[in-house]
């Protein structure tokens, strides 16, 4: 396969035309949202070390925000994949997600909190129920609900990684379903005092 290069920058590597089947076979596969992201998962973590992966378009940021590709829509738009480039310091809003999304670093580390919704009636708040640092060869699966979190790269270089959606992000523009500007706490206690 050659690399295809379109006449704004945008194609696709061989490697990524590689990767593209190996979603699609996973993604068309019997199972759930949950088991399909384990699957493309597993098929997008060999990719991830290789440096021929990303076109050079595909690897500039934004020094105002974090910057999307849109690398590949499937024709029916059952799946997408996106590059996503930080420079140090930038960062998601909180947000949750349309679909499933499985997310593999490409090169540096990201940094990530996830956070639970928690509503009493009246007003609504977000806990913080984990955070880890993903470097680069990582990969996760995330399957809404409860997927809320926050992604940011805390240096000291560029961070890219890769994001495969089972969803249009051509069409909807982002895989964001919702940004969270609610106030965040600490956990309560509970009447055990246990964590
Ligand atoms: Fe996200």
């Amino acid at each position: 396969m050659e690399t295809v290069i379109r006449a704004d920058g945008t194609g696709y590597s061989p490697a990524m035309r590689a990767l593209i089947d190996q979603v699609r076979a996973a993604v068309r596969s019997d199972g759930g949202p949950g088991a399909i992201a384990r699957g493309v998962a597993g098929v997008l973590r060999p990719f991830l070390d290789r440096h021929d992966l990303l076109l050079p378009v595909q690897r500039q940021a934004d020094s105002t925000k974090y910057r999307q590709h849109v690398i590949h829509v499937e024709p029916d738009g059952i799946f997408s994949v996106v590059s996503l480039v930080w420079l140090p310091g930038q960062s998601t809003p909180i947000h949750d997600h349309v679909s499933w999304c499985v997310v593999g670093v490409h090169q540096g580390r990201e940094h990530e909190i996830r956070y639970r919704l928690v509503e009493d009636g009246v007003a609504a708040h977000l806990e913080e129920s984990g955070d880890g640092f993903n470097r680069a060869g990582s990969t996760a699966a995330l399957t809404p609900p409860g997927d809320i979190h926050r992604v940011m790269n805390p240096g000291p270089e560029a961070a890219i990684s890769l994001h495969i959606y089972g969803a249009d992000i051509a069409a909807l523009g982002s895989s964001i379903r919702r940004c969270y500007y609610l106030p965040i706490r600490d956990r309560a206690p509970t009447e055990h005092g246990g964590a």
